[in-house]
């Protein structure tokens, strides 16, 4: 399956097309706040199997040296194929690329597949504290802001250029 798979950006006009992947994959608050960021977020990647949409990316970059990965879904009939890493790997290799040193992702640490999924990209645990101690209070803040953290969520990071 992985290597006929394409993975590809989806510009602002197209990316309503990708709704049923994230109805799919979401409920409640989550779908809510998944198709709105979906209009607004810098990038959005879709992976396409044959003719179908099969997952999708939601990624940007805060400030010039760290990024943040929103979203990632792949629909039901789908998971466990290597499609959410394929989609995360091509993420990280597009922020690499923009300038990324750190990219960031908040995980539910109850989502079992979500959090094997970027534990096997050796992203690794962070929290509020340790972002004051390495940038200062007020990046610190606006990062934490910006990535809205959701009660029951953990922020994992990932060096992507030491
Ligand atoms: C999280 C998600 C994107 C993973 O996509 P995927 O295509 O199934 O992921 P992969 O096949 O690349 O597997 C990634 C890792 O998760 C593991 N995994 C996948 N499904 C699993 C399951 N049901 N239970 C346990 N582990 C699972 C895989 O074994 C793999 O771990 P490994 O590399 O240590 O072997 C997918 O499950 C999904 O869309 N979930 C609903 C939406 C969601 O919760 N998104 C994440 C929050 S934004």
């Amino acid at each position: 399956m992985t290597s006929d798979l394409h993975i590809s950006a989806v510009s602002r006009e197209k990316r309503a097309r990708v709704e049923p992947i994230i109805d799919q994959s979401f409920n409640g608050l989550y779908r809510w706040h998944a198709r709105r960021i979906l209009r607004s977020v810098q990038w959005v990647t879709e992976a396409v199997h044959v003719d179908a949409r099969v997952g999708v990316a939601m990624f940007t970059l805060l400030g010039k040296r760290s990024a943040y990965v929103y979203y990632l879904a792949v629909v039901p009939s789908q998971r466990a194929k290597g499609i959410g890493g394929m989609l995360l790997d091509d993420a990280l290799n597009l922020l690499l690329e923009s300038g990324a040193l750190e990219v960031f992702a908040c995980v539910r640490t109850d989502n079992i597949p979500s959090l094997r999924l970027i534990q096997s990209r050796d992203f690794v645990r962070t929290g509020f504290r340790e972002l004051v101690a390495s940038k200062g209070f007020a990046p610190a803040a606006k990062l934490w802001m910006q990535m809205v953290v959701a009660p029951g969520e953990k922020v994992f990071r990932k060096v992507v250029r030491p």
